[in-house]
């Protein structure tokens, strides 16, 4: 079944939190962020947004992204996150196409996502390395002994609106 995308309500804030903890690679601590900015978002915070992938009324994914405080439209792509019975079928390119393009008509300019070095997201590094994402930097021991930020990029209008104007 296609997937169709729409933004994430009220409704969807359990399957969100379920979603999250079935991908199994976040902590529940990190899991209770996801839900919180959700909440965040519904109560009209505009530092982060959210877009929910649905076959029917079945959330099986989602973005969440917002504006880095201190930049000049720069966005952090903070959670991206694919129900695993539906991965490698699509709904993370989507997801990701549906936020850039939505970045693009508000005038962003770069988009950023953080993740691990870890095994278990080697998949995740090569799903943003595969859609024109380039890593910019490594923090070793970041998360933990071992466990080192890896921190991708992406311009969003090739080049032009990264450099500053002559
Ligand atoms: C990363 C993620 C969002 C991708 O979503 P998806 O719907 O599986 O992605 P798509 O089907 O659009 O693309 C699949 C591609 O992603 C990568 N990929 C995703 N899951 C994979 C898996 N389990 N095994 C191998 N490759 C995988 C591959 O690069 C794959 O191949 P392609 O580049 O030849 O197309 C999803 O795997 C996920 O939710 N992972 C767990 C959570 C996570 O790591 N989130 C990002 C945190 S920074």
């Amino acid at each position: 079944m296609s997937s169709s995308l729409r933004p994430v309500g009220l409704a969807h804030r359990a399957p969100l939190e379920r979603l999250t903890r079935a991908a199994g690679l976040f902590r529940e601590d990190e899991v209770a962020i996801a839900v919180e900015l959700l909440d965040d978002s519904l109560a009209g915070d505009p530092a982060y947004r959210f877009l929910g992938a649905y076959e029917g009324d079945e959330l099986v994914g989602y973005a969440c992204w917002g504006p880095v405080p201190g930049t000049a439209d720069t966005y952090d792509l903070y959670w991206l996150v694919v129900d695993p019975a539906r991965q490698c079928s699509g709904v993370g390119t989507r997801l990701v196409e549906a936020v850039e393009h939505r970045l693009i008509g508000d005038g962003g300019r770069l988009v950023v996502v953080e993740t691990s070095s870890l095994p278990a997201y080697a998949p995740t590094r090569a799903f943003y390395e595969r859609r024109g994402y380039t890593r910019g930097a490594t923090v070793p021991g970041y998360y933990a002994p071992g466990d080192d930020l890896m921190i991708y990029f992406k311009d969003l209008a090739n080049g032009v609106l990264a450099r500053a104007p002559a």
